[in-house]
């Protein structure tokens, strides 16, 4: 499990316990999505690599760090990873962002893929794959396979809470990803749900429950 890297900085436990609480509304909930993600963001991308630049202040010319240009692109898992978009971009304003849609069947917990749309070049990007909640992994281990398939390498997930299960599942099916979560939970209820967890993020987030 080295690849997987839990951001409990008190500014994330602090906006993770007001998001899961069940009087917390939508209004606020996407708030709270867009600055955690935010949060764990700077956190995640903190090796990207930089190049040296010489540059001229006011007082002198000198030698500074710059980002090296990798190219990122952002990837939401729909509907609830959209919320995490805009907290990451405010980082990153020049990656590019795809958009890969799934549900989880009510019955079986497997996820279905209804909409599928990726940078023409994604596969010489660093790829952030974004859904908050990781529960029995199935959606994520399915993301992470479509964007395999289009030729990726350099992969990280970040989901907000994510359960035992779901990490254990994802880092076996694809060891490789760097996985990051703001918090790991106890475990899932009978529905798939994560306890304590949240509830449904996309109902929570766009006000559909
Ligand atoms: C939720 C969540 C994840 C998935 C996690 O989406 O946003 O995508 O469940 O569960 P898993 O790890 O067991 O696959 P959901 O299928 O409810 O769709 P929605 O975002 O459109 O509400
Ligand atoms: N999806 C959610 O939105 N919440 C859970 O707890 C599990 C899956």
């Amino acid at each position: 499990m080295d690849k997987v890297t839990i951001l409990d900085h008190p500014l994330i436990q602090h906006k993770l316990t007001l998001l899961r609480q069940e009087e917390t509304d939508s209004k606020q909930f996407r708030e709270l999505v867009n600055e955690i993600s935010m949060l764990m963001g700077y956190e995640a991308l903190k090796d990207m690599p930089l190049k040296k630049i010489k540059i001229k202040t006011p007082i002198a010319e000198t030698v500074q760090k710059t980002l090296d240009g990798e190219k990122l692109a952002v990837v939401p898992i729909l509907r609830a990873g959209l919320g995490m978009v805009n907290g990451i971009l405010a980082l990153v304003p020049f990656a590019k962002i795809g958009h890969i849609g799934l549900y989880r069947d009510h019955e079986t917990h497997e996820p279905h893929e209804y909409y599928c749309k990726l940078p023409e070049d994604i596969d010489k990007r660093q790829v952030v794959l974004l859904d908050p909640m990781l529960a029995t992994g199935g959606s994520a281990e399915a993301a992470v396979t479509f964007i395999k398939e289009k030729g990726c390498k350099n992969i990280k997930f970040m989901s907000i809470i994510a359960a035992p299960e779901g990490i254990k599942r994802l880092s076996e099916a694809h060891p490789d990803i760097h996985i990051y979560c703001g918090g790991v939970d106890e475990r899932l209820n009978k529905d798939c749900y994560i306890v304590p967890g949240l509830g449904d993020a996309g109902d929570r987030m766009f006000g559909t429950i």
